[in-house]
């Protein structure tokens, strides 16, 4: 029997230089998606795929995360005075029971490896989920689920991946596969953010994560890589052999929500999937496209 994947962490201490000057006051986990943002999404997949503890790994400036899975005593006064029942509904959902969001700090942005190393002892002995929320994935199964089922039959780690245009594989962490069904793939090796002449594939790694506790090992470790940082793949590389270690090609669409272009595809196609809004949204991008026709 695997153990239970519990445990989520969420490293948002980062700085979203690529989104500034917005970021300059905000969060870049707060940019919204339509009208939430990245964040809630991203702890709503992990809720639906069971866990049941959330772990924040946050730095200085992202004060406006926690508060915005805190009650917010006066618009639930004020909405509930002017019977705004839907708008109440929408500030309530995201408050999770009290004690089940724990929040430690990143103190100095030294790299993903860090941030997670970070969350060590919040996490303890057991296999956990790692969730990046700049990666937003629309699937009718939510994607942590589809991981959570792989951990249930392989008892090992776990890698949501998908394939990219090969000069874009010095943007993720890229795998080196042993085998491969079309669906899971067997990673024999892992490298971060390879330049595409040197790339051993171009099955790249998105932002959720299932990893066995020793990963902590080798984060204590501190070793710096790719771009002078301490990097989450070069630790997730020295597990491979240790335990099963699987990159799974998810059903459903990711949109890299740390690119600008990304960004706003994201909010093109969830706005486009609220039945409210497809119609409206539908016509503006088509008189945007037919106009840069002429
Ligand atoms: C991080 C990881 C990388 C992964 C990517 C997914 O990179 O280091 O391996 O492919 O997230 O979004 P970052 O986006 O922080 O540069």
């Amino acid at each position: 029997m695997t153990k239970k994947i519990r445990k989520a962490v969420f490293p948002v201490g980062g700085l979203g230089t690529r989104f500034l000057p917005v970021t300059k006051a905000m969060p870049k986990e707060m940019l919204p998606v339509v009208d939430k943002p990245l964040i809630q999404y991203a702890v709503e997949e992990a809720l639906e795929a069971g866990i049941e503890e959330i772990i924040f790994v946050t730095g200085r400036g992202k004060a406006a995360i926690e508060d915005f899975f805190d009650h917010s005593f006066e618009l639930r006064q004020v909405l509930g005075e002017r019977g705004k029942s839907a708008e109440l509904h929408t500030i309530e959902f995201p408050v999770l029971e009290a004690g089940s969001i724990v929040y430690t700090r990143q103190q100095d942005p030294l790299g993903l490896g860090h941030a997670v190393w970070c969350a060590r002892e919040l996490v303890g002995d057991e296999p956990f989920a790692i969730l990046l929320a700049d990666d937003l994935v629309m699937a009718d199964t939510p994607c942590l689920k589809q991981m959570v089922d792989v951990f249930e039959e392989t008892g090992g780690n776990v890698v949501a991946v998908e394939d990219v245009p090969p000069e874009h594989t010095n943007r993720y962490g890229i795998l080196d596969v042993a085998s491969d069904d079309g669906r899971l793939a067997e990673v024999k090796g892992l490298v971060e953010k390879p330049d595409p002449a040197v790339a051993p594939s171009t099955l790249s790694i998105i932002g959720r994560y299932i990893l066995l506790p020793e990963i902590f090992d080798y984060l204590s470790e501190r070793k710096k890589g790719a771009g002078g940082e301490i990097q989450l793949t070069d630790s997730m590389a020295r597990m491979i052999g240790q335990a099963p270690f699987h990159g799974l090609r998810f059903e459903g669409t990711r949109f890299d929500c740390g690119d600008k272009a990304g960004f706003f595809e994201a909010n093109v196609a969830f706005a486009l999937a609220r039945p409210e809004l497809h119609d409206q949204i539908k016509d503006i991008v088509k008189t945007y496209a037919a106009e840069d026709g002429h």
